[in-house]
């Protein structure tokens, strides 16, 4: 049966007639090479598409995110969508980075809003987007082309990247967790520990989960297949489960929430009461 969302009923025949550039959407069509993505960003062998993906029509797109027309169409709705405006509210999670990460990996990264924030806000470091959805990638690698960033893309589950332990200092996910079951989410943070250098950082910027709890509502703007599983979760115990410290979830708006830990650093061994302290300790207390 077909969803009956705010979206559909009310949204959609509003962005089409008011919002949706059709000119831009026809030359960001043309200009982006879809069937080289495809093959580009196909996924590694061995790896499939879950079926909680492939089988959701996220955002009333028929077959979801694996279609030109969710990644053409995903700008220029989130640019409208995430008040109190997009810029604002993704500067958020830039804003909450501890030092300054020299390798970044950016999961769910969708057309690569978020990453190429990240890059610009720190241009020394290795960026690196991960996504399902081919055409999402194309899209992103479109974008750095244009903006004349340097970033890598890499097609891939969030939650199993076959990256190796330890290989980044910070990790990001923008927009993701709302998308995927709440067993999903929680096998992707126990990755992204396994990912993270000690004393590397994890940042999630998403759906707030108290708002979204008391304003039912909320969740049936678009359809989003896990949002109401998603409401009725906890990132902060999510986080503590998957072995963070240092876990905090703020406010950002009040429809939005940022949610950070920290892999702890190995605990220092007690080695470093050097003997030359302990002789100056008994000359004190001799
Ligand atoms: C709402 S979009 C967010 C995109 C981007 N992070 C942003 O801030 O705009 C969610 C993205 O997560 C991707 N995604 C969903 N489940 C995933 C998974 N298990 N592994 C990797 N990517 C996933 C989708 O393909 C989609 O591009």
């Amino acid at each position: 049966m077909a969803p009956n969302t705010l979206w559909d009923t009310v949204l959609k025949p509003f962005f089409q007639t008011f919002l949706l550039d059709q000119g831009e959407l026809e030359q960001i069509q043309a200009a982006v090479d879809w069937q080289a993505g495809e093959t580009r960003y196909a996924l590694p062998p061995g790896i499939t598409y879950p079926p909680y993906y492939q089988s959701q029509n996220f955002h009333g797109i028929e077959g979801g995110y694996l279609t030109t027309t969710a990644a053409l169409t995903y700008d220029p709705i989130t640019r409208h969508v995430l008040p109190p405006n997009e810029d604002w509210v993704r500067q958020g999670l830039i804003d909450r980075i501890g030092g300054s990460p020299r390798q970044i990996l950016d999961l769910g990264c969708g057309t690569g809003t978020q990453t190429l924030a990240l890059k610009k806000a720190f241009p020394l470091a290795t960026v690196t987007g991960l996504d399902l959805s081919p055409f999402m990638l194309s899209l992103a690698e479109y974008k750095a082309d244009q903006a004349h960033l340097s970033i890598h893309w890499r097609s891939g589950l969030a939650e199993a990247t076959g990256f190796p332990a330890q290989q980044f200092d910070l990790i990001t996910a923008a927009l993701l967790f709302h998308e995927t079951p709440p067993a999903i989410s929680q096998a992707i943070l126990r990755e992204a520990f396994r990912l993270l250098t000690p004393g590397g950082q994890l940042l999630i910027l998403d759906g707030n989960q108290d708002s979204l709890r008391q304003q039912a509502w909320l969740t049936n703007i678009f359809e989003e297949p896990y949002i109401q599983d998603y409401a009725q979760g906890d990132l902060r115990a999510w986080l503590q489960d998957a072995g963070f410290e240092a876990v905090q979830t703020e406010n950002h708006w009040w429809v939005h929430q940022i949610a950070q830990g920290r892999k702890s650093l190995p605990v220092q061994s007690p080695t470093w009461r050097s003997s030359a302290t302990e002789t100056v300790g008994s000359a004190i207390f001799a």
